[in-house]
């Protein structure tokens, strides 16, 4: 694996990788089994795979958790040598991020939804450093989580509006044994609190479970799913930054009468750690 730390030695390696379609995964690092389903995937396609990683300030608030952010760059290595990816890009953070910079990329609506409302200028801050990957190497293919749902819509739609070549892949969560979202900010939780985090996604699939055998009518009864969802996971001990029902083709809140595959979103707080999960509701309803 040829490790790039700069523009430069990028630039040096870039054209030995333009064998074959090259494939980019990016990250911020502290790597775990999700992340290596991404690598997995891109070798599957049949190309050369190029890793990022690259703890992002500007997708962080102010309050957020950028300086304890974990980072493990040795392990991270091994584990892609292991993983067998063919390129590491591993930026300096003042290269990649200009100091002075002020030009971004602006989200749109959706990136002041969920993940965006409880986290301002987020989503600007993701898609400004993925545009700025996608430029700086120029894969043909990108591969994302689906964890990261509202990410991958968002990352998709960028493409899209701004006609990227790059051809963007969304690839399933993967969980723990016990159903939790495999995480970086997992390593946050207390032995009591990881066992508990489980019930999590576990809450979300009942819930899920009541909206594929009734989908509701109304908006009453859209709403009394929410208010299901919050109360179950608040006895619990969660604290609920939000719960939403989202078209999967808009990422919009669904209106009635809702479509035959819905995204439930949600995000909640265990002591001081942020968990965030997804799941795809089909019931046999279909738009007419
Ligand atoms: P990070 O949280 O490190 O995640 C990197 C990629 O791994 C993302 O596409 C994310 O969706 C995926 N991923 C994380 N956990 C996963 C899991 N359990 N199963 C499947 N995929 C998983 O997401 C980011 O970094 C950043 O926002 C980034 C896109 C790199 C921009 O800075």
């Amino acid at each position: 694996m040829r490790i790039a730390r700069s523009f430069a030695e990028l630039r040096t390696f870039l054209p030995a990788f333009r064998t074959a379609p090259l494939c980019l995964v990016p990250t911020m690092g502290a790597l775990h089994e999700g992340h290596g389903a991404l690598v997995d995937r891109g070798k599957d396609e049949g190309g050369l795979v190029a890793v990022s990683i690259f703890v992002n300030p500007l997708q962080f608030g102010p309050t957020e958790d950028l300086a304890r952010y974990p980072r493990t760059p040795e392990q991270d290595i091994a584990f892609l040598e292991k993983r067998g990816a063919d390129l590491l890009f591993l930026p300096r953070p003042e290269e990649i991020v200009p100091p002075d910079a002020t030009i971004t990329v602006n989200p749109g609506p959706v990136g002041t939804l969920y993940c965006g409302a409880s986290r301002p200028g987020h989503f600007e801050g993701v898609l400004t450093i993925v545009l700025k990957l996608f430029h700086l190497l120029n894969p043909d293919l990108a591969i994302f989580g689906e964890k990261d749902r509202q990410q991958l819509f968002l990352i998709r739609k960028m493409a899209r509006d701004l006609g990227l070549s790059v051809r963007v892949t969304g690839h399933p969560t993967v969980r723990e044994s016990d159903g939790l979202a495999l995480s970086s900010r997992n390593r946050y939780l207390s032995p009591d609190e990881r066992t508990r985090a489980a019930l999590f996604p576990h809450i979300m699939n009942a819930v899920g479970r009541k909206w594929e055998e009734t989908p509701p009518k109304t908006s009453g009864e859209i709403l009394a799913l929410r208010t299901d969802l919050e109360t179950r996971l608040s006895r619990e001990g969660f604290v609920v930054d939000y719960v939403a029902f989202a078209d999967p083709d808009t990422f919009m809140e669904v209106s009635l009468p809702p479509p035959r595959k819905v995204v439930l979103l949600a995000a909640v707080f265990l002591g001081k750690t942020r968990l965030i999960d997804n799941i795809t509701l089909e019931s046999g309803i279909s738009r007419v």
